[in-house]
């Protein structure tokens, strides 16, 4: 397991409750074996058909627990974790427990061309995040999902990687949000607009908001990370996530092969260059028999 014995964790013993803590961890971290799952989870894996969904799932929850643990101050090793199980609610979202009961912090997930990351905060805050590959984005891709003032925001960025950060990191943004509010992508990316509070350099943390069509927003934190970009939000003021582990591998990381086998032939013909389920709404319908999101992201 090269992550857990790399870099070393920021700290040892529990971390602040109300402190915005994130990791990331790649399939190269991942252990040989399933040991950090529980039986529950391995049950659910076993009903998995398709190879791509079972590792993400296994390195979802493998980086959910490890971060739980060491925001918790707890054993961090792979049997240790099986402690901790991340189940979903009926709308997806994740719901981390720790030996039986409710974990004591809130969490969101994402995962990425072989990289996973998870968000940990405070019991009781509705959180998202959402990581991204900085990408190129079609005009129809920018012109169904984003609003008119985002459309503008990625036009103002030129052409190119400049572009292609803007675009993805507004997507980004968007989904984070869609977490926080627990709809995923049943609710129009159209009906949150977000509104990018700094420039586009992204090396540190840069604040962002995102305005609800039906009023109020959320806050939410960007950055760049290596091929990467890394969004979060949430329901009330937080402060920028700090790394668990420092540096975050995050950074470093290549994106899997398999994934841009896939976008290069497939998924950017039917997404990135070709007309978006849902034109107009920028809803994704989740009746078409595919996951909308994954198709919609992947
Ligand atoms: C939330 C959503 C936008 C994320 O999709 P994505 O960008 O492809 O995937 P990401 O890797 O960024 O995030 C996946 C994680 O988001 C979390 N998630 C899923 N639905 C969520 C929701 N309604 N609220 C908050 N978080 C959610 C889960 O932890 C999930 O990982 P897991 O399934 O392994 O636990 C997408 O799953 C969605 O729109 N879901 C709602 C519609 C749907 O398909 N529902 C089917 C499941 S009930």
């Amino acid at each position: 397991m090269t992550g857990a014995a790399g870099p070393a964790p920021a700290s040892s013993t529990a971390i602040d409750s109300n402190a915005l803590l994130w990791l990331s961890q790649g399939m190269g971290d991942l252990p040989a074996d399933d040991c950090h799952l529980t039986p529950r989870e391995a049950a659910r894996l076993a009903g998995m058909r398709f190879e791509k969904r079972r590792s993400e799932f296994r390195l979802g929850r493998f980086t959910a627990k490890r971060a739980l643990a060491l925001a918790l101050g707890r054993d961090a090793a792979p049997a240790a974790l099986a402690a901790f199980e991340i189940g979903s609610a009926a709308d997806g979202a994740p719901e981390p427990r720790l030996d039986g009961a409710p974990a004591p912090r809130a969490i969101s997930m994402s995962d990425r061309a072989g990289q996973a990351v998870c968000l940990v905060g405070p019991a009781g805050l509705a959180l998202g995040i959402d990581l991204e590959l900085v990408e190129p984005r079609s005009q129809a891709f920018v012109a169904d999902f984003l609003t008119e003032a985002e459309q503008a925001r990625v036009a103002a960025a030129g052409e190119g990687e400049g572009r292609a950060l803007a675009a993805n990191l507004i997507w980004s943004a968007k989904e984070a949000a869609l977490k926080v509010l627990r709809t995923g992508l049943r609710r129009s990316t159209r009906s949150v607009e977000v509104e990018l509070l700094g420039g586009l350099d992204g090396r540190e943390w840069s604040p962002l908001s995102v305005h609800l069509r039906e009023g109020g927003e959320l806050a939410g934190w960007w950055r760049r990370c290596g091929a990467f970009v890394l969004t979060v939000a949430a329901g009330g003021p937080i402060p920028p996530p700090r790394a668990l582990v420092e540096p975050p591998g995050l950074a470093a990381a290549v994106p899997s092969a398999a994934w841009c086998e896939r976008t290069g032939v497939a998924l950017r013909s039917r997404v990135g260059a070709g007309t978006p389920s849902g034109a107009g709404s920028g809803t994704m319908a989740p009746s078409s028999g595919t996951n909308p999101a994954r198709r919609s992201k992947r």
